[in-house]
């Protein structure tokens, strides 16, 4: 069989490139079915784009095999492409042959009725044949190629970090462990697991970040980038935490953290261009569907200036607020969604990057601010979704850093010696941050719940499919 003579949808509906009169193969899924004793009415949609190609069907006696078919079969439509002359599409399929290529019975799960995205959650395995998935897909995969594109053309080289990595990056102690042992019988000594038996002669763990690793490829490189997945045995249960998601973290040498805010500051709006350019199909439907004023908000921030404020400048802000909240603002304290979002939504109803965070919060390889109570610390906070991106300006002295590390207590410097060696050989200022990808896409699409736009999601509790 040719498969290859199809024509996707989207060439035909959304690019307007097959011309009236074409006779054409269509390859799809049936998405419902209208009949009558005159005529049926198949909508069928390949996955291509949002919308679905009408196939009309007269004298349907000629094809027994419409007697069987039901939403969610797999079809080959053959025929004319004509203008059609029924409200909401231009064009119909005035079909001359019609085959089933893989039954549905009545028990697919997916039939007309809109579906809560709860129980779509239990059926991962078909949704993304629903509009909204079909939607949030697309855009990640084109998204993912925005982001590609965005670093290739500056000159930022693509580096793979392991992940399996020895080392928890941002020292919170969240990681998965990654070990051959059969942990019922895995050799012990002083009654403690003897790790240096197992696979790699160490503890190894699921990397959080692959920032420590960028940092060394940066200082060679000059600009670096990773896109990859990162896992976190975070054990909370909220609609902006996955237990696996991807990140991106570009890496600059010769940088300070006002370059840095600049990045991403510019990067986010390009990404936000390019989902309002390049995906107007979906993101219409976003707009109509999913978050209604999403397009208007998008077309705001791209043409806005980030508010930046420091983060003593966000906690005065806080504390004159007339709105309760459940955390107590006091300076040394870790910023809650609650007050991220107060910041954005509230404050200054726009994106806001918040710098210069307390030492005592943040991760060890920040840079010692000259107060010695604050790290060059950034987090680019948005409205709904909160902290969006995280990054800093990174400890280039050899010696303030071996201090950070020895007094924060993340275990032996000697398994830090490889990190502190470019502060030992031709260290330069550098900086950084991460991106998240799911969160990105959540702020893009406005899905809210993070589980919506990752094919699987990973969070406590859930690692089906
Ligand atoms: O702020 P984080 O922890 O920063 C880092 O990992 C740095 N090493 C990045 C760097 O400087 N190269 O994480 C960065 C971003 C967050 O701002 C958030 O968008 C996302 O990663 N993120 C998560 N996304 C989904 N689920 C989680 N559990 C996440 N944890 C962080
Ligand atoms: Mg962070």
């Amino acid at each position: 069989m040719d498969y290859s003579v199809r024509v996707k949808l989207d060439r035909i509906l959304v690019n307007d490139q097959i011309p009236v009169d074409s006779d054409i193969t269509v390859l799809g899924w049936v998405r419902t079915v209208r009949t009558s004793k005159e005529v049926v009415f198949i909508n069928v949609n390949d996955g291509s784009c949002m919308a679905n190609l009408q196939a009309v069907i007269t004298e349907p006696d000629r094809f027994p095999v419409l007697k069987r078919m039901l939403t969610g079969a797999a079809v080959r439509l053959r025929g004319k492409l004509i203008l059609s002359e029924g409200k909401g599409q231009k064009y119909e399929l005035a079909a001359t042959s019609v085959e089933q290529v893989g039954e549905a019975d009545s028990t697919y799960p997916l039939q007309k009725k809109r579906h809560s995205f709860e129980f779509l959650r239990e059926i991962a395995h078909l949704r993304p044949r629903t509009n909204t998935f079909g939607a949030v897909n697309r855009i990640r995969s084109k998204i993912a190629y925005a982001i590609h594109r965005y670093y290739q053309e500056r000159g930022f080289y693509y580096i793979h970090t392991p992940i399996i990595s020895a080392s928890d990056c941002e020292g919170a102690g969240e990681v998965f462990r990654v070990t051959s042992f059969d942990l019922n019988k895995a050799p012990e000594i002083d009654s403690l697991i003897d790790w240096k038996k197992d696979f790699f002669a160490a503890e190894a763990f699921l990397t959080v970040s692959g920032q420590l690793h960028g940092e060394l490829l940066a200082t060679a490189l000059g600009d670096i980038y990773t896109f990859g997945p990162t896992f976190r045995a975070e054990n909370s249960n909220t609609s902006r935490h996955a237990s696996e998601f991807w990140m991106i973290e570009p890496e600059m040498a010769w940088a300070e953290l006002e370059d840095d805010m600049d990045l991403a500051e510019d990067f986010l709006k390009e990404l936000f261009r390019f989902a309002l350019e390049e995906c107007a199909d979906d993101m219409a439907f976003f707009n109509q569907w999913i978050e209604k004023g999403v397009i208007d908000t998008l077309e705001g921030v791209v043409n806005s200036t980030f508010e930046r404020i420091t983060y003593t400048e966000a906690i005065d802000v806080l504390k004159k607020a007339k709105q309760k909240f459940e955390f107590p603002v006091e300076w040394g304290v870790d910023l809650q969604s609650e007050h991220e979002r107060y910041l954005t939504e509230q404050a200054y109803k726009r994106p806001v990057i918040v710098y210069d965070y307390p030492e005592g919060i943040k991760a060890f390889y920040m840079r010692l601010n000259d107060d010695e109570k604050t790290v060059r610390a950034m987090d680019v906070l948005v409205p709904k979704v909160g902290e969006i991106i995280g990054g800093s300006q990174r400890e280039e002295r050899h010696d303030v850093l071996e201090k950070r590390i020895k007094k924060m207590g993340i275990g032996d410097i000697e398994n830090y010696s490889w990190y502190l060696d470019i502060r030992k050989y031709g260290s330069v200022p550098h900086s950084g941050f991460g991106l998240g990808f799911d969160r990105a896409l959540m702020y893009i699409t406005g899905m809210a719940n993070i589980r919506d736009v990752i094919p699987f999601p990973r969070v406590p509790g859930w690692a089906k499919f």
